[in-house]
């Protein structure tokens, strides 16, 4: 098998707040291999987000404390300079953010930040670099790139500054692309050419990619593996079809509770979402010391769930290279 993308060990981000210190990443462990796409869902706040930001090193430095390892094509993320870092991002990690007006530069026109991407880490002219620039606004489906390349993100809508970050992201080919909500704001047609596009880079390049979605119509057709996140933890990953046909952790069982059939597109081409769980996940400053999910849980059972934290442990036939693991007191395969 060949080495993967990313292994990330024991991963754990504490940030300073005014309300404590929040403990919002509790240890996650994970692989993306090459070409493989891992999906990562949980609610609001959960930590999806700042757990990646953790990996690029794009949390505040004064309030954040990130431990564990993130190995990219064996080199630890977390123990980079800031100079090996930034020569990193671009062909070793590309990463769309939930947020694209937070990461583009409102003074820069999109092709000038484009231009800027590609010649920092490749050796091309600038009339090559912003060729290279149009076929990209273009294939993220841009409308009239080679006007829209002159265009500053100001001028653009949220979609459109969505599918400009994406195109930053995949201009250099990266080993590691991390796609936070990246098509949210886009339209199921779009969507898919998107879709479309990363897996061809997929295919070219064996880039491995993280899918930060609430869409499980995006889940079930684009990842090879779930990650559900729950209180900064992991509750459960395996495979696609493990995870969605068999979940095993009551809180993944509640996400895909209110679901019809997966497989069936709706009927007005809408797209799914996951479902709502009655309550609020517990805040960050003032965890639950047993099950993270107790507090929520339909099914809680004896004091084990409120007291003693579940390890996060192989259940039902998940392989060897890819088993499926759940961290619950009561997960037979009840369902
Ligand atoms: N800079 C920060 N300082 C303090 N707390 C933060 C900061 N950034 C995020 N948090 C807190 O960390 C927790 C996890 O946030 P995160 O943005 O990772 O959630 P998420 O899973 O990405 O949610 P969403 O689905 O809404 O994007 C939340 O409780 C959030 O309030
Ligand atoms: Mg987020």
């Amino acid at each position: 098998m060949s080495a993967p993308v990313l292994e990330v060990e024991d991963l754990r981000v504490r940030l300073r707040t005014p309300r404590g210190t929040a403990h919002v990443v509790n240890g996650l462990d994970y692989t993306v291999g090459p070409g493989e796409t891992v999906a990562v869902v949980g609610e609001s706040g959960s930590g999806k987000s700042v757990s990646v930001l953790a990996l690029m090193g794009l949390l505040p430095s004064g309030s954040a404390t990130v431990t564990g390892r993130a190995l990219l094509q064996g080199e630890d993320l977390l123990a980079m300079s800031p100079d090996r870092l930034r020569r990193v991002r671009g062909p070793g990690m590309g990463m769309v953010f939930q947020d694209p007006m937070t990461s583009l530069n409102p003074v820069l026109t999109v092709g000038r930040q484009l231009v800027e991407g590609i010649r920092a880490h490749q050796r091309v002219s600038k009339q090559a670099a912003r060729a290279r620039a149009v076929e990209l606004l273009a294939e993220v489906g841009l409308p009239d790139p080679a006007r829209a390349v002159d265009r500053y993100p100001h001028e653009l809508s949220g979609g459109m500054r969505q599918r400009v970050m994406i195109a930053i992201a995949l201009s250099n080919s990266p080993a590691l692309l991390v796609a936070d909500e990246a098509t949210t704001a886009l339209d199921v047609t779009v969507q898919a050419q998107i879709i479309d596009l990363v897996e061809r880079l997929q295919s070219e390049h064996g880039t491995g990619v993280i899918w930060i979605t609430h869409d499980l119509g995006v889940v079930a057709g684009i990842a090879d593996r779930v990650l559900v996140m729950y209180g900064g933890r992991c509750v459960e990953d395996g495979t696609v079809d493990d995870v969605l046909d068999r979940p095993r952790h009551p809180y993944t069982r509640g996400l895909l509770g209110a679901l019809p059939d997966l497989a069936e597109p709706l009927a007005d081409g809408s797209r799914r979402d996951l479902a709502t769980i009655p309550g609020v996940p517990p805040p960050p400053t003032d965890l639950p010391p047993g099950c993270v999910f107790w507090p929520r849980c339909p099914v809680r059972g004896d004091a084990r769930c409120e007291t003693e934290q579940p390890p996060l442990t192989v259940v039902g036939s998940g392989s060897a290279a890819l088993p499926h693991r759940a961290a619950t007191w009561c997960g037979e395969d009840s369902r």
